[in-house]
């Protein structure tokens, strides 16, 4: 699905930055993919991508 469509950034674009990338906020996310630098309307949904990215890989981290 399509979180940013300023600049075509999609939901598993997003995840994949938090995965391999390392991004942990906005401002890092913006670095690498142009979310939220034309329009700012993706800004809130792409939070909640990350955050919930990040709530997922350390539930991982507990359970191995
Ligand atoms: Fe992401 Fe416009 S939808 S900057």
């Amino acid at each position: 699905m399509y979180v940013c469509m300023c600049y075509g950034v999609t939901d598993k674009a997003i995840t994949q930055a938090v995965e391999e990338a390392g991004v942990g906020n906005l401002r890092e996310l913006r670095q690498h993919l142009n979310v939220g630098a034309q329009c700012g309307k993706c800004i809130q949904m792409a939070q909640q991508i990350i955050d919930s990215t990040i709530i997922d890989e350390s539930l991982f981290k507990e359970v191995c």
